[in-house]
């Protein structure tokens, strides 16, 4: 089973119907749906209900509904926190800062007194990381493993973009990075992305050819796509986030393919010289259910820079959560 939590926002109405068509875990794994929102959206959420009875999923086996935290993180394998709130045009993720942390504190108890004992959480909501590190820090008896954020969905508008440069295929891409905080600080890397091409694989500087806009406009058009996004459709990207929150928990539990390793937000043990006790982007392959850094990549003077310049931001954060939580 999973926990949806905040499923009736925009996010939730995305990736509910993902998780109950196998997208999330497969699709021979059924699932029961657990969607938790407030108390004004309740009625919104018995919709979502009604619509997921509606579309009578084959792999759907039950769906709770609740505003009761408890009862929506009961027994639950699997939690996908989007509930929150989102940011407006002009914001940083951080200016949700204070509204958004206190939730994840309270959250933190009843998955940690209730869900299953090895319950995989992924953050989504902003700021993605310091939620996560709050929950964390706040759930001291869920394995900090467990805990994880979403920065799937920038790798995969990294992704995205160097396969609209190239003009190919974006699943003949791999290997990008992010590293560090879900904002605009985060550095998209490609010093070790390489492309599938005829002649084999080919790294992503070889085929693109300029520097000067791997260095520049492709860093910043990543860390800016989620502006970008609430500036078109005036509200924060939705699809795109769901479906990246369903290939984060779906590379988590079924496993990264050989030789290809994906970003996830985890706690961090110190390597690359990250400070450890943050929640930071790293490259990761996993196996078995479980994540594991990928060790000993060159770091040039660039990268190392930018690394440390969101390892800063995501230090100021966590002093400014618990700032909020005081
Ligand atoms: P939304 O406002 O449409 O939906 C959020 C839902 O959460 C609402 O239904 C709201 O009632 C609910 N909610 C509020 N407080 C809650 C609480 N205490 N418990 C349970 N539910 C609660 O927002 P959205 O567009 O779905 O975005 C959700 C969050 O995800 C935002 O913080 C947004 O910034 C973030 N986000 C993160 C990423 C990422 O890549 N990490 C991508 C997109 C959006
Ligand atoms: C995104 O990256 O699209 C989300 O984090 C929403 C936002 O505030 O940018």
């Amino acid at each position: 089973s999973e926990c949806v939590v905040g499923s009736a926002g925009q996010i939730g109405y995305a990736l509910v119907p993902m998780i109950a068509r196998g997208v999330m875990l497969g699709p021979d794994q059924p699932v029961i749906l657990h969607m938790l929102d407030i108390p004004p959206a309740a009625e919104a959420l018995n919709g979502v209900k009604m619509e997921l009875v509606d579309a009578a999923f084959p792999l759907l086996k039950g769906v709770v509904a609740t505003t009761d935290v408890v009862e929506a993180c009961t027994g639950v394998n699997i939690a996908v926190m989007v509930g929150g709130f989102p940011r407006k045009e002009g914001m940083e993720r951080k200016d949700v800062m204070s509204k958004n942390v206190s939730i994840y504190k309270s959250q933190a108890s009843a998955l940690e007194k209730h869900a299953a004992a090895n319950c995989k959480v992924l953050v989504v909501a902003n700021p993605a990381n310091t939620n996560a590190l709050i929950l964390k820090e706040f759930a001291p008896s869920i394995p900090e493993k467990n805990i994880t954020c979403l920065t799937r969905l920038d790798h995969n508008r990294a992704l995205g973009q160097i396969s609209e440069r190239l003009n190919v295929q974006v699943s003949d891409v791999k290997n990008v990075i992010i590293w560090g905080n879900h904002s605009s600080t985060q550095y998209p890397d490609v010093n070790h992305a390489t492309v599938k091409t005829p002649a084999g694989e080919k790294p992503v500087r070889e085929l693109v050819k300029d520097d000067a806009w791997l260095n520049a406009e492709f860093i910043t058009t990543v860390q800016q796509r989620g502006a970008a996004i609430i500036k078109a459709r005036k509200l924060s990207s939705a699809l795109s986030a769901a479906s990246s929150a369903c290939d984060h928990i779906h590379d988590w539990v079924l496993g990264t393919p050989e030789g290809t390793w994906v970003s996830m937000g985890v706690y961090s043990d110190g390597s690359y010289n990250v400070p450890a006790g943050l929640i930071y982007s790293f490259p990761v392959t996993c196996q078995n259910g479980e994540w594991k850094i990928v060790q000993g990549l060159s770091i040039d003077e660039f990268s190392r820079k930018k690394l440390d310049l969101t390892a800063d931001e995501l230090s100021e954060e966590k002093a400014l959560a618990y700032s909020c939580l005081a």
